[in-house]
């Protein structure tokens, strides 16, 4: 029963809880998600509406959640039974822990990529052999079936200690140090990869949308997952976390500059790589190779490129430790309480199974690249699409509805510490309505329900 009486975490100030929050939002979402996505969906046009989707949907929900978890003090399932008992508000919380369990499985996967990629770069970067490309190398490394794995391994085995010895303890330095260094490396590259000559075309990609995309409903749906994965929202990660803080700090203002970094960070890490896509003559539709195939061109054409490679896939990969950390603390800190287990036997035995369903994704790379689950998507593909298409924005639509209707409006309004504000009846109607029938309109229209 120790676990029971053992005193909440607490984050040690309100920097800390900001830097925890940051630290789950900036990962392989913003680098690798963020370029293969915006690359595959055309640019500019799926650009605006991702920022579009961040303003007008991400921002309002990141603070509706900061609010749930800073008011129950509970976990993702916790929260909803002690502030709503016996409401059906509860699926929400369910929704984000199978949601944990997708997400890190293939999330190890791609950070265990960084970290060969890491790795490599102690030897001088990807050895190509007779010829190949970074292409093939990436091709043939993803491919193996057995090399993948010890670096999803090595990875959910760092994850799994950091939630082991505790989320606070664990995310320090990297939140503190080492994010703050990848964003100056981030904005370094892209300033030399704007040098190679492609940069008029990647800014035109970018930022003049091609207005017709705006017709075209993956264009939507695939910004406003976009938007949710990369705020590491609807799953109640941003609830745990707010969990941890006790009841003096202002939420407004932390979650407005944490979904502005974030974006920035996803910006930058577009300027980085697609200058260099078009200099090189890479597909931006690559696919999920995108930035393991562009960014060692990059090192590669780069005097000390070696000493970047190094510097930059540890820092992705610390980045993707502390976002891993934030999914996995979902799960742990439901099953704490429900199960009564200690923080140390949850972390062991929900990484274990995690990084078992993360396999499949692994092979599906290789062996099993021709089995397809949704639709024709390989596995890898469906569970990012279940995670990211269905259950976020699902469990983002039931969040805001929740904060937006489920509590008195003044309850609400003190629990976001916006009492008295304009803005606050803004983020009221955004949570009631805004928020809600947007993505209702984002799913009818991708389903094809509803033709425009
Ligand atoms: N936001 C993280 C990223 O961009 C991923 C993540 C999603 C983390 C959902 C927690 C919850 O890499
Ligand atoms: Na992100």
């Amino acid at each position: 029963m120790s676990s029971q009486h053992a005193p909440r975490e607490q984050w040690a100030s309100k920097l800390g809880f900001m830097l925890a929050a940051l630290g789950s939002a900036v990962g392989l979402g913003n680098i690798w998600r963020f370029s293969y996505v915006a690359g595959e969906s055309g640019g500019g046009a799926f650009l605006l509406v991702y920022l579009l989707c961040i303003v007008a949907i991400g921002i309002p929900i990141v603070l509706a959640e900061f609010a749930i978890g800073r008011r129950s003090q509970s976990d993702v399932v916790g929260s909803f039974q002690s502030l709503a008992p016996g409401k059906p508000w509860v699926l929400a919380g369910y929704l984000g822990v199978a949601s944990a369990f997708i997400i890190l499985s293939f999330y190890g996967v791609v950070a265990g990529w960084s970290l060969h990629y890491f790795i490599q770069y102690f030897a001088g970067g990807p050895s190509l052999e007779g010829g190949m490309s970074y292409g093939d190398y990436f091709g043939a490394f993803t491919s193996n079936m057995v090399q993948p794995l010890f670096w999803q391994f090595a990875f959910m085995a760092l994850t799994v200690g950091i939630v082991f010895v505790g989320v606070k303890k664990g995310i320090e330095l990297s939140n503190k140090i080492l994010m703050p260094l990848l964003a100056i490396l981030v904005i370094v590259l892209a300033g030399y990869s704007l040098t190679l000559g492609g940069a008029s075309e990647a800014i035109s990609f970018l930022f003049s949308p091609d207005w017709s995309a705006l017709g075209e409903p993956a264009v939507w749906f695939s910004a406003l997952s976009q938007a949710f994965f990369s705020l590491s929202l609807g799953m109640g990660a941003l609830i745990t976390y707010g969990s941890y803080l006790n009841q003096k700090e202002k939420l407004p203002g932390a979650a407005v500059g944490v979904s502005i970094m974030d974006s920035g960070f996803a910006i930058i890490a577009g300027l980085m790589i697609f200058p260099a896509v078009f200099a090189f003559g890479i597909a931006p539709d690559s696919g999920p190779g995108l930035v393991f195939i562009t960014l060692p061109e990059i090192f590669n054409n780069l005097s000390l490129g070696t000493l970047f490679g190094l510097l930059f896939f540890f820092l992705l990969t610390a980045a993707a430790i502390s976002s891993g950390v934030s999914l996995l603390e979902v799960a742990v800190a439901f099953f704490m309480r429900q199960m009564n287990w200690t923080r140390q036997k949850a972390a062991l035995i929900i990484g274990t199974i995690i990084f078992l369903i993360g396999l499949p994704s692994s092979f599906s790379f290789g062996a099993w690249s021709d089995v397809t689950v949704l639709g024709d998507r390989s596995i890898f593909d469906s569970m990012d699409f279940l995670a990211s298409y269905i259950f976020l924005p699902v469990g983002g639509f039931i969040i805001a509805l929740f904060v937006g209707w489920g509590w008195k409006k003044a309850d609400a309004l003190a629990a976001g510490d916006l009492q008295g504000s304009a803005i606050g009846i803004v983020w009221i109607w955004i949570l009631r309505i805004a928020a809600p029938i947007a993505i209702l309109l984002v799913f009818l229209y991708s389903t094809g329900l509803l033709n425009l």
